[in-house]
This record gives C-alpha cells, sequence and structure tokens, in this order.
C-alpha cells in the first residue's frame, strides 16, 4: 500500500513531476520503424510522456521529432508537407529541420533575422534494436545508447517487436510484467467439466510444458535487488527434492521479462513506455539469441501478442468498449477469463483498476513483495535524481544484457547460483 502522495509521485509522468523528470534520463522506445517506412512518408502523431510531438523521417532517412504545434500561429504540424529535408507548416509555410531549425519562412522578409532566432522544440531521436527511441531529457545528461537489452542486439531475423495501446498508467502495466503469482491463475486453462470438480480441481497451466504454475499457484518470492533494477526468483514445488524457479527482471524504468521456458529457444519481455499519465505502449519483444526466429511459425503459441486495429492507433480489437469481447461459456468451460489470449487478458485486468488505480486502497498479501520492492526502488530514483540531479543508470547501458529463465533446481541451492550461466547473454 501506498499513501496518496506517493502513488502520485510513482504514477504521474508530465514535464515537471518527479518521475516524469527520472524517465526522460532514459531513452524511451515509442515507435515501431514501420510507423515512419521511409524517406518523406507521413509524419506520425506522438504523444510521450505527456507532450504532443510530431515525429517524421526526412527526405535523406533522417528521423526528427518536435513539438506538434508551430511555433508560429500553433497549426498541428500533422498536417505539415514532409519535403527537401524538413517540415513544412502548411499555414504560412514555417518549415523546420530534424535538429528544429528553421529552414524557410515565406511569409516574412527574406532579411528577416527572426529565421536565425526562431527554434522549435526537438528531441534526439534514434532507431536502434528494431525499435524508434526517443531522449527527452537534460542534453547534458544524454546516455550515449538506449539499453542493451539482448533483443536489441541479436540480428533483426531472431526478433519479434509488436505494440499495443494500453488505457491506463504504465506502473499499472510494470507491476503486472513482474507479477509472477497471477500467472498460473489468470492465464490457467481448465480442464473439462466434470461433475463436482471447481476451478482449483479443473485448473491447469496455460503452457502444457510448465505444469508447476498450477500444481503451486502460491510461489515464494527472492528478491535480490541489482544495479539495473532487481532480479525476482518466484520459487514453486516441483517434486519432494526440486524447486521449479521463474527467474525475472525489472530492468529500470519499465522493463520486464518473461520467464524462459527452456535452456534453449525463444526468450520474450515488455516495455510499459508512458504516453501520458492515463496511457501506455506496450511494446511486446521476443527474441532467439541463437537462431533466426521462424517467423512464419506460431512461436506466440499462447498469444501474449494482441491483434490492433489496422488503423494505426494499435488499439486491440478487443478492449474495454466490448468487454475484451468476454465469451460467459468459454469462462465457464475452458479458461478462467473468458478473454482469449494471454496478453489481452493482461491488458484487460490492468485497465479495469482503473487508469490510475488508487494504492492506498489495496491490500497486499506475500504475493506482492516484487511489486512492493518495485514501487520502492523506483521512488527512491525520485530521490535520487532530485538530490542528486544525476541518475548514473541510464548510462550503463551494458547492465542491460541479462536473460531471465525457468528452471528446476534440488530444493538447497540458491536460484541466482545454480541458474547463474542462464541468466546472462554471454
Ligand atoms: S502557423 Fe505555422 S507557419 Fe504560421
Ligand atoms: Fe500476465
Amino acid at each position: 500500500m501506498l499513501t496518496s502522495e506517493e502513488n502520485e509521485r510513482l504514477t504521474r509522468v508530465g514535464p515537471g513531476t518527479p518521475m516524469g523528470e527520472v524517465l526522460r534520463r532514459y531513452w524511451m522506445p515509442f515507435l515501431l520503424p514501420e510507423e515512419l517506412p521511409e524517406a518523406d512518408c507521413p509524419p506520425v502523431r506522438v504523444r510521450l510522456l505527456g507532450e504532443d510531438l510530431i515525429a517524421f523521417r526526412d527526405t535523406n532517412g533522417r528521423l526528427g521529432l518536435l513539438d506538434r504545434f508551430c511555433p508560429h500561429r500553433r497549426v498541428d504540424l500533422f498536417f505539415g508537407r514532409n519535403e527537401e529535408c524538413g517540415l513544412r507548416c502548411v499555414y504560412h509555410g514555417w518549415k523546420f529541420d530534424v535538429d528544429g531549425n528553421v529552414m524557410d519562412m515565406p511569409a516574412e522578409p527574406a532579411n528577416s533575422p527572426m529565421r536565425e532566432e526562431v527554434k522549435i522544440k526537438s528531441y534526439p531521436i534514434m532507431e536502434w534494436g528494431g525499435v524508434i527511441w526517443a531522449y527527452m531529457g537534460d542534453p547534458a545528461h544524454q546516455p550515449p545508447r538506449p539499453p542493451e537489452i539482448e533483443w536489441g542486439l541479436v540480428p533483426p531475423s531472431h526478433r519479434n517487436i509488436q505494440k499495443r495501446l494500453q488505457e491506463n498508467n504504465w506502473a499499472q502495466g510494470v507491476e503486472g510484467g513482474i507479477d509472477s503469482s497471477h500467472v498460473g491463475i489468470l492465464h490457467s486453462l481448465l480442464t473439462p467439466p466434470e461433475p463436482g470438480k471447481g476451478f482449483r480441481d479443473r485448473q491447469q497451466a496455460v503452457d502444457p510444458a510448465v505444469p508447476y504454475l498450477a500444481m503451486d499457484t502460491a510461489p515464494k518470492f527472492f528478491i535480490r535487488p541489482q544495479e539495473y533494477g532487481m532480479l525476482i526468483g518466484a520459487r514453486r514445488k516441483a517434486s519432494e527434492e526440486e524447486y521449479y524457479w521463474r527467474i525475472t527482471q525489472f530492468l529500470a524504468p519499465f522493463y520486464t521479462m518473461i520467464a524462459r521456458r527452456e535452456e534453449k529457444g525463444p526468450i520474450s519481455g515488455h516495455a510499459w513506455v508512458p504516453i501520458d499519465d492515463e496511457n501506455t505502449w506496450t511494446f511486446t519483444m521476443y527474441w532467439d539469441p541463437d537462431q533466426p526466429l521462424d517467423q512464419s511459425e506460431d512461436f506466440d503459441a499462447t498469444k501474449v501478442n494482441v491483434d490492433v486495429c489496422p488503423d494505426g492507433s494499435y488499439r486491440p480489437i478487443n478492449n474495454r468498449d466490448n468487454d475484451y469481447g468476454i465469451d460467459r461459456s468459454l469462462q465457464k468451460l475452458s479458461n478462467s477469463t473468458g478473454i482469449i489470449g494471454i496478453g489481452l487478458q493482461d491488458s484487460a485486468i490492468q485497465e479495469t483498476m482503473g487508469a490510475i488505480v488508487d494504492r492506498s486502497m489495496e491490500i497486499l498479501g506475500s504475493g506482492d513483495a516484487a511489486i512492493v520492492a518495485w514501487r520502492k526502488l523506483m521512488l527512491a530514483q525520485t530521490r535520487d535524481l532530485e538530490k542528486e540531479g544525476d541518475l548514473p543508470l541510464p548510462h550503463k547501458t551494458e547492465l542491460y544484457r541479462v536473460r531471465s529463465a525457468g528452471v528446476v533446481l534440488p530444493r538447497g541451492i540458491d536460484f541466482e547460483v545454480g541458474a547463474k550461466e542462464r541468466l546472462t547473454v554471454a
């Protein structure tokens, strides 16, 4: 449980808020390259950390992220003309390059000093690792590159990245991403109805390869603070002699990992990127460190991905307007939610909590240990930045080279020791 003040501090991300200032010190993924596919393509409306912006790719392929509104008389630059290395406002023709310089002011005298004096707000932006990133913080503290998470390091053929709109605060997303105790419950499947058998007897793990998730629905959590964030070990009974460990990382400020199923094969994770206080871009990443993903094969068999509207909004087709497509007979007979797909189950359940959940009204249990630790960690970053004026972590990009694991270990072995090799990127 947090006080209302702490909840505000944790969740609000607009300009000048403590958390907004923390997030501005990190490079943040916010677009897929498919949204700016080629030189001089249409510009894209962007909202990020509560600011309205416009992104475009110029004639030379350079990327720009500018204030959405023309500094002259505030016209929306979405309607601008992307031409000859700049974006031209169509009202009086002021034209801007990707760095925010004015290139042309056709309605002003040719010798007007305004051309040198005026600038439009612009932020650095780059394409790396299959996504487009922005840095919205103090230029003096700009990290050299985005965090070296493994999905960004592998060749393009080894990864698949999707995004969807989530209509709730980013912190609810992160908390869902590190909440290992919901996995065997929210996402469980039910065996066919048998007279006299209730939910607990019919419950099956969503992934038949990991039966332990349903066998033990009350994992014990072990939280190990790390410089990058934290390592979370969720321990379930596997046999009389062994434990099944789901070992996942939280990497500041908003990256979570899903436990890898096997020693080899794809890994997956998320980024929960704040659009504003009440909306989030949820990125889902899959990657195989060792070989190309077979993009034709359904590597996402459990449907962590969500089908989104094809209109560029990335809003799920099933969303709160249609109760996420809930099917009550499905809920009775074969899964616990009646909602199809792991990703949509997560989105739906997080949105039902309201845009910003009131954390002063919660009753937390032992299964929420990782969530409590996460809140402390991010609140500490806001205080560190206020005190020191600096955050070292965004510059330590190499610390992000870690992997999650799902592993069965003898009971006497510490999970960090037993899984050591599997937790680092070679
Ligand atoms: S409003 Fe944009 S040029 Fe006048
Ligand atoms: Fe989930």
